[in-house]
């Protein structure tokens, strides 16, 4: 009952030129209608990528940002409110990515704040969570994302517009991985976490696994139990490895 998920996060890499990539990447997502394939792109290549998918017949690629800003508008000089990233043509952001909890000093409850501002101005959303490796070697993972997932899932939440991303932190761009039942002890955590939060309506919410996915580990990890996606990062970055990720899903 959940589509499979398969989002690109470019991080801060990229330019006009490499929008090249968004062609072959929307005809292998309008190639396999039964899952869905979004990219979130630095914030200056929205609008540009959204203008060439329009030129497209059939395209199913969704446009997304990395990070909103949790108020409408204001003082906030060098950020962005989820109005524009409407504006600018995204239909999600990424918000808790574990870059901005590390590099702004992000907390649960900010990544919160950034999820129900997103809601209201009707963007999709993709709350990310995980542990450090020191969490992890001390045994905390599950409690650790537990607590994440109890400070940052607002109140309302539901499978229309909220995904979860699980990124072990020491995952993120390593090229290590969890073991597949260490992968999935988490996610089936997280679904628990999450059903005692939003009761029923937590069985639509899916669940993406993200942190050195690549073609080559893409199926094995697609076929964990409660792993609904990918959040993928450097092998997002060209259509060469984004699409036997897309292939693997579907
Ligand atoms: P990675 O990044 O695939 O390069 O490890 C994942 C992410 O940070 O979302």
């Amino acid at each position: 009952m959940r589509r499979r998920l398969i989002t690109g996060n470019w991080k801060m890499h990229g330019n006009l030129a490499a929008l090249g990539e968004l062609e072959a990447v929307a005809r292998s997502a309008a190639a396999h209608p039964g899952i869905d394939v979004a990219l979130a792109l630095p914030a200056t290549l929205i609008a540009p990528a959204v203008a060439r998918l329009a030129g497209l017949a059939g395209a199913a690629l969704a446009i997304g940002g990395q990070d909103v800003h949790p108020a409408d508008s204001g003082a906030h000089t060098g950020c962005l409110s989820a109005a524009m990233l409407r504006e600018a043509g995204a239909r999600f952001t990424l918000v808790g990515h574990s870059e901005r909890r590390a590099d702004q000093h992000e907390t649960s409850q900010d990544a919160c704040a950034k999820a129900e501002a997103a809601h209201r101005h009707g963007l999709s959303v993709i709350l990310c969570v995980g542990e450090t490796e020191a969490e992890r070697d001390a045994g905390r993972a599950a409690r650790v994302v537990q607590a994440q997932i109890e400070k940052s899932v607002p109140e309302d939440a539901n499978g229309t517009w909220l995904s979860l991303a699980y990124e072990p932190r020491w995952a993120i761009g390593t090229g290590r991985t969890p073991t597949m039942d260490e992968i999935a002890e988490v996610h089936a955590i997280a679904r628990d976490k999450l059903r005692t939060l939003a009761g029923g309506a937590a069985d639509a919410i899916r669940i993406l696994y993200g942190g050195s996915v690549t073609g080559a580990n893409a199926a094995d990890i697609l076929a964990t139990a409660n792993v609904d996606g990918a959040l993928v990062g450097g092998a997002s970055l060209t259509a060469a490895k984004l699409l036997p990720i897309i292939a693997a899903a579907a």
